[in-house]
């Protein structure tokens, strides 16, 4: 194996280290070709452990040297480990001192020290510090650092590391230094180091506690332009951290760093973040308000870390949800009070459990399924999962629901109060909730809510109503279950916390009241579930009511409620929680989608959307009260993703068949609701990109696309023509971007000339390129002109493998985002997969694992695909030397 053996790591195997690392000093002799690093440790022996040998981590190092109190030493190698027998004995500290090198420049794995442009950077979560010296890589051993970096001056005049520059100056040939010192202990997973020709916008704040502060956004010179939103977004990090939660910047300086070459989206490294360029750069010209609204919660995120994650880390990596899922919850809160408006608060809201069911209730029920705090794992880098992040950040939503915003907020304070330069787990955190609000639900309930953290899946929550006009009462039964995982065969019951408000049949909101209770309620109110089965009385209820269960989606499981259309029309109508409007509507398409996916009518003959489905979306994009952001998220489909997730057997072409048709007939039966749409939104003067302006724009976009797809079918050429002219004109990426999308989705012929222009437009701007890339790569299929086009674009001078934001706009935006192309009945869109995931895979192995999971659900597609899909991962899996990345995954997913 190429990686050494693949053995599961588990949980449950824990140990605290034999030895604590309490001060690192490192010196690099920058050189792409082959860096030289001396690292001096202080090391000393964990008394809490049995004496034992010293085992360091290391990956394609060289190593040249090793003195123990500054004289050689006998060590052995086991493995990639460096073993050291012959140590001091006793308490004592002693040193231990490494020499080693490595190369950068051939370095394509892009994990530990690599070049990219030609300027030096480092990427060391989960595993990636062990590339650049020995060490005990793992997030429990916290040390000081100081490291100084030396390089050629012209070449690299900027240099730097985590925490404060202490000292810098020249050296001979034309080389220069810089030295750091980090003020906080920290894993050496929060290391970094950078080093090229860089520039930066900077920004001088005073924190409320009175402290002044040195904020650096690095870029390459020429991107300046780009970085005032992400400036923006880490100041406005900066202030709500601290007066939401009193968590201020502990550092005198802050800086975030651009790079074009990077597996993830961006790194929390203390002090010294480090950012795809995808996460930073962006200016109305270049970037769109996806873009913008991206770069502000990644920024937020990376930054949120600095206390949730590098004040307090994981103990082990099977805790990554501790830091992760509390720092995808922060940065979600984060952006929703940066947002303002109770809809658009929702919207984001929306925009967030459409990822979790999209993309983690498909994990949750696929091979790869685990629990938030998983219990094995052979490769860590295949744990950075939905499950962990987006699930991990709904069980940390959940608390709060059960404690209530400041309940939580006090929890946290308990929380640093308590671990402040800690490594810790899952429980510490939920403890610290718990404790800081006894009274709580949580609180009672904390040894069954913690099930959240063991168990795989998602729970179904069946339900069911009765009304008893006779009796004025109406009873709500609720039933959880949840099906079987990969060696999880039975679950036992959740703590569900169920948000519940009852409407009237005119969509009036109703009071209340449980038997028991002296007077009704009005609002929404929090029931929590803990038993398998359960029911709910209401009294003094006037009429039969139409539930609306689980607003602002209170808990991640799959709602089951036989609506009536009636029903789902009143919710969609009048429902006062904007998700569970949102969601009526979705529940409407649904069913009709279904419908139509499982007969075996012909589309052209027998339309999928009835006139009372028609009429409802009408209603949604003529109401003047309701934000243009809200009506597109109601008028946009469930994805095709989403609806195979519904079905056990899934055929894609029907899917894409079916939801086409669907789109169609939206597009064609209402015009002119779609016209007046883009003639009121159409304009959204001097580009902002706020929730307001940019929910326009995206109904606009939303409505000339439908618009072009009804001309499709008419033949018309007035609003292609319109498109095509507002792809030339539009005065920001947004607008620029939804016409060429317009056309291109519409197929309509215009959309060659326009992407070829845009491609001229954009040639410099990789970021833009990506897009151009990946709007092609992610079309419409029309008889299967796409994977000839991906096969072209692959021959394209600007496509390169290496490049992972590349290989991601064309490989993954087929592969993974566009069904209806990807799963073709002649196999060829799996045979190219595993072409790409093998290729792949000897460049970089965390981007091919990520790929190779394009196929996760192959065991429910329908034949021919079934068959074809499992002889595509069969042949990755029969190579001899995957990574131990890949290897898991195509194991776990052909395993019954
Ligand atoms: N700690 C991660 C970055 C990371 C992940 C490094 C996996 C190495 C391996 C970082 O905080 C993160 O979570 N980044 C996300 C974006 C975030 C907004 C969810 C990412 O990179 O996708
Ligand atoms: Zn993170």
């Amino acid at each position: 194996m190429r990686e050494g053996q693949a053995t599961a790591i588990h949980r449950a195997d824990y140990t605290a280290p034999a030895y604590w690392i309490d001060t690192v000093e490192l010196v690099f002799d920058l050189d792409p070709a082959k860096t030289r690093v001396l690292n001096k440790m202080r090391l000393r022996r964990n008394g809490d452990v049995a004496p034992q040998a010293l085992r360091l981590d290391g990956e394609e190092l060289n190593l040249a040297r090793v003195l123990v109190n500054g004289q050689g030493t006998s060590f052995k190698m086991d493995g990639n480990q460096l073993v050291l027998e012959n140590l001091p004995e006793g308490p004592e500290a002693f040193d231990l001192e490494i020499f080693t090198t490595c190369n950068p420049a051939k370095n394509t794995k892009l994990m530990g020290l690599y070049v990219s442009n030609d300027s030096f950077f480092t990427q060391c979560e989960a595993e990636g510090f062990r590339r650049i010296t020995y060490f005990l890589d793992r997030p429990d051993v916290m040390a000081s650092y100081t490291v100084t970096l030396r390089a050629d001056k012209a070449k690299y005049p900027v240099l730097l590391s985590n925490g404060n520059l202490v000292e810098e100056g020249a050296l001979d040939d034309g080389r220069h230094f810089a030295k750091w010192v980090d003020p906080h202990k920290k894993p050496c997973y929060l290391f970094a180091l950078v080093a090229g020709q860089l520039v930066a916008r900077e920004q001088r704040i005073r924190s409320r506690a009175g402290k002044d502060h040195l904020l650096q956004v690095f870029v390459r010179p020429g991107d300046l332009d780009k970085t005032e939103h992400a400036m923006n977004s880490l100041m406005a990090s900066v202030a709500w951290d601290e007066a939401r939660f009193g968590l201020p910047l502990d550092l005198e300086r802050f800086m975030i760093v651009a790079t074009s070459d990077f597996n993830m989206g961006a790194m929390e490294n203390k002090g010294l973040n480090i950012f795809n360029t995808k996460y930073v750069l962006a200016n109305q010209a270049t970037a769109t308000d996806a873009d913008f609204s991206n770069i502000e919660s990644v920024v937020g995120h990376e930054y949120f870390h600095n206390w949730t994650g590098n004040r307090v880390t994981c103990q082990d990596w099977f805790q990554l949800s501790l830091k992760e899922g509390l720092t995808v919850f922060r940065d979600q809160e984060f952006s929703q009070d940066l947002a303002g408006s109770p809809s658009a608060r929702a919207v984001k809201r929306i925009e967030d459990v459409r990822v979790l069911r999209t993309a983690q209730f498909p994990e949750d029920a696929g091979p790869m399924a685990h629990p938030v705090r998983p219990d094995s794992y052979i490769e860590i880098n295949n744990f950075y999962t939905v499950t962990i992040y987006e699930k991990g950040a709904e069980v940390v939503r959940m608390m709060q629901t059960l404690v209530g915003r400041d309940g939580f907020a006090q929890g946290m304070k308990l929380y640093f109060e308590r671990h402040d330069g800690q490594a810790v787990t899952c429980d510490d955190f939920a403890q610290a909730i718990a404790d800081a609000n006894p009274q709580s639900d949580l609180a009672r309930l904390l040894p069954q809510f913690k099930r959240w953290y063991s168990q795989a899946g998602t729970p179904r929550l069946h339900a069911s109503g009765q009304y008893d006009a006779a009796a004025r009462s109406y009873t709500l039964s609720l039933t959880q279950s949840c099906a079987p995982t990969p060696g999880q065969a039975i679950k036992d019951p959740f703590v569900i916390p169920v948000n519940l408000g009852l409407l009237d049949a005119q969509g009036q909101a109703l009071p209340l009241q449980l038997a028991h209770w002296n007077q009704a309620e009005s609002g929404t109110r929090t029931f929590v579930l803990t038993e398998a089965s359960e029911t709910l009385t209401f009294v003094n209820v006037d009429s039969a009511p139409v539930p609306s269960i689980l607003r602002d989606f209170s808990a991640p499981v799959v709602l089951d409620y036989a609506y009536t259309d009636t029903e789902l029309l009143t919710l969609l109508a009048h429902d006062n929680d904007p998700f569970n409007r949102w969601e009526a509507g979705q529940r409407l398409a649904l069913a009709r989608a279904l419908k139509a996916i499982t007969s075996d009518s012909d589309l052209a003959n027998s339309p999928v959307l009835d006139e009372a489905y028609l009429d409802a979306m009408r209603q949604v994009l003529a109401d003047p009260a309701l934000d243009a952001a809200f009506k597109e998220l109601v008028l946009t489909l469930p994805s095709e993703t989403y609806l195979a997730e519904q079905l056990d057997v899934v055929d894609p072409q029907r899917i894409h068949a079916v939801r086409e048709a669907m789109r169609e007939q939206l597009a064609t039966a209402l015009q002119t609701q779609w016209q007046q749409a883009w003639e009121d939104n159409r304009d959204t003067g001097g580009y902002q990109p706020d929730p307001v302006s940019s929910g326009r724009r995206a109904l606009a976009g939303l409505a000339l696309t439908q618009l072009c797809v009804a001309a499709r079918r008419s033949g018309d050429t007035v609003w292609p023509g319109k498109a095509f002219q507002r792809f030339k004109d539009a005065a920001n990426m947004t607008d620029r971007f939804n016409a060429l999308s317009a056309l291109v989705i519409s197929g309509h012929e215009l959309a060659a000339p326009a992407l070829s222009r845009f491609h001229a437009l954009f040639k410099n701007e990789a970021l833009v390129i990506d897009k151009w890339f990946s709007l092609q790569a992610g079309a419409p299929d029309h008889g299967g002109h796409v994977l000839p086009a991906v096969r072209q674009l692959m021959n394209h001078p600007d496509f390169n493998l290496r490049n992972p934001n590349r290989a991601r706009s064309v490989i993954f935006s087929f592969c993974s985002a566009n069904p209806g192309a990807f799963h073709r009945s002649d196999a060829a869109g799996y045979v190219f997969w595993a072409d790409r995931v093998i290729e792949l895979d000897a460049i970089n192995p965390q981007v091919a694992a990520r790929l190779a999971r394009a196929l996760d659900r192959w065991k429910k597609l329908a034949e021919p695909y079934r068959s074809a899909a499992r002889e595509a991962i069969a042949r990755v899996a029969a190579k001899a030397d995957l990574s131990n990345d890949v290897r898991e995954v195509v194991t776990r997913a052909l395993a019954d």
